[in-house]
């Protein structure tokens, strides 16, 4: 879209900073440190409040957990089919689905990043059970989900890794709307409050650990953008219907049906845990929420406060000092129009014709390091306009050659020139202060208290440091030698 036509739609969302819900704190506090009794019954009661709201809502469950192998299978074979028809559509020369440029790309990773953040946590209540040989297979799913405490493996990690290759914090920094906090919140209450959620566990770990037709895609298309797909592929492999994540997950519900009691009861909150799954802002909508003109829009926002002030007064835009423009974030949008209407700004155009560019950019730039790699990228797609199409990355030397096929990261990796973010071979722990510290503790304990003491550090806000990979190493061979 040209930046001109973007800018003038208003914005309003974004001009209002954004205040915490107390979801989204209580997302922070689940996980943060390991919280107290009464976080964990705010979280039970989110929890009950969220199966009420989602109880009307259709699933594809099967009537009977008896039918859910061939359930999986029937639904494993139409994401192959749809996925065939979207390659074969792709290599008759149409266009990407889901992301319209690079911008776009890194959005997406960075609105599912409180998501992808607690990746795996819905079954980390099941840790502390694992002596039970019934739930021990849920148990090898979450291990599996923090890489056997393998760096180069544990998902949560691979993700923070991805979003800092490309300059994206994974700190909350007040940029995400709420809602992009709540499928995260269920997984951490679900992940403090196993006990009392067990089959609704089993149930959300069911319906999530299905294989999506949107993360073929997504992998597919991030690859062809020059972005690591690495933590998408990898659940397309270790979620597979056949003997991965999905098939483990319907296993469980049938190993788990209740002996004693009534199975139909059981199958119902499973199926209400399923229905969890769903709930909050799904893949599509956010791939579908992005506009490039909104997020430009953000992005002068949230560094008006610290550019006011910053400049001297002799720098000027139709007629008002840069300082006086940055004074409020509301006066925006028309700053934004004055640099397209005074030129600074070259709508649908390669960036380095924009004078505003050619500041961030190049040879003694006088604003250099100002923007994030992802606000860059961000600005440099805007300016482009439909030109970005290309996928053209904002530090790429001189301008796309349009008649070429731009190289995708597994070809830029086989080259070796995929820089950050390629996945990296197994890698020994870090050096870390927090590692020693943690052995001389482990040293002193022992039967119970230390398997409890490892259960905590493989919590969903810790099992990705270096104490989180050590403790999840030492469990899986201390449980399942
Ligand atoms: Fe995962």
């Amino acid at each position: 879209m040209p930046p001109s036509t973007a800018l003038l739609r208003p914005c309003a969302a974004a001009a209002q900073p954004r205040r915490r819900s107390a979801q989204r704190a209580l997302y922070h506090t689940l996980h943060g440190a390991p919280p107290d009794a009464d976080t964990r019954t705010r979280a039970a009661h989110f929890l009950r409040r969220k199966l009420l709201e989602t109880a009307g809502q259709a699933n594809d469950l099967p009537a009977s957990p008896q039918e859910l192998h061939a359930w999986r299978d029937a639904s494993a074979a139409r994401v192959a089919e749809r996925y065939a028809a979207y390659l074969a559509e792709r290599q008759a020369g149409g266009a990407r689905q889901y992301f319209t440029n690079r911008a776009h790309a890194l959005h997406f990773l960075h609105a599912v990043a409180p998501t992808k953040l607690v990746d795996g946590s819905w079954l980390y209540g099941l840790a502390e059970h694992a002596a039970n040989v019934r739930l021990a297979p849920l148990v090898h799913t979450y291990l599996e989900e923090l890489g056997d405490g393998a760096a180069d493996k544990n998902h949560v990690l691979l993700y923070r890794r991805l979003l800092a290759a490309h300059g994206i914090s994974a700190e909350d920094d007040g940029s995400l709307p709420d809602a992009l906090y709540e499928q995260g919140l269920i997984q951490l209450c679900l992940a403090w409050n196993a006990q009392d959620f067990l089959p609704e566990v089993i149930g959300f770990n069911l319906a999530y650990e299905q294989l999506p037709l949107h993360l073929l895609i997504t992998s597919y298309e991030l690859n062809e953008l020059g972005i690591d797909p690495y933590y998408f592929t990898l659940h397309v492999t270790v979620d597979n219907g056949h003997s991965g994540h999905a098939r483990q997950a319907c296993d469980a519900v049938l190993a788990l049906l209740p002996r004693h009691g009534d199975p139909d009861v059981f199958w119902q909150r499973v199926r209400a845990g399923a229905r969890l799954a769903d709930a909050g802002v799904g893949t599509m909508q956010v791939i579908q929420g992005f506009d490039i003109g909104a997020e430009v829009l953000r992005i002068f926002q949230a560094k008006a406060p610290a550019g006011h002030g910053a400049h001297s007064n002799y720098c000027r835009v139709a007629g008002k000092s840069i300082n006086d423009w940055l004074a409020t974030p509301e006066q925006m949008p028309a700053f934004l129009q004055a640099l397209i209407d005074t030129k600074w700004v070259v709508p649908d155009a390669p960036a380095h014709q924009s004078r505003f560019w050619r500041l961030l950019q190049g040879e003694r730039a006088e604003m250099f390091g100002v923007f994030s790699p992802y606000e860059l990228q961000v600005i440099h797609d805007w300016l482009r306009g439909e030109d970005a199409s290309d996928g053209q990355a904002w530090d790429e030397r001189g301008a796309a050659n349009q008649s070429r096929r731009r190289p995708s990261f597994r070809a830029l990796a086989r080259a070796g020139k995929a820089g950050p973010g390629a996945a990296s071979a197994a890698e020994a722990l870090p050096v870390d202060p927090d590692v020693p510290a943690f052995e001389e503790r482990l040293r002193q304990l022992a039967g119970s208290e230390r398997r409890a003491a490892l259960v905590a550090a493989m919590a969903p806000g810790e099992h990705w440091t270096p104490v989180g990979l050590r403790a999840t190493q030492l469990f899986r061979r201390e449980c399942f030698a």
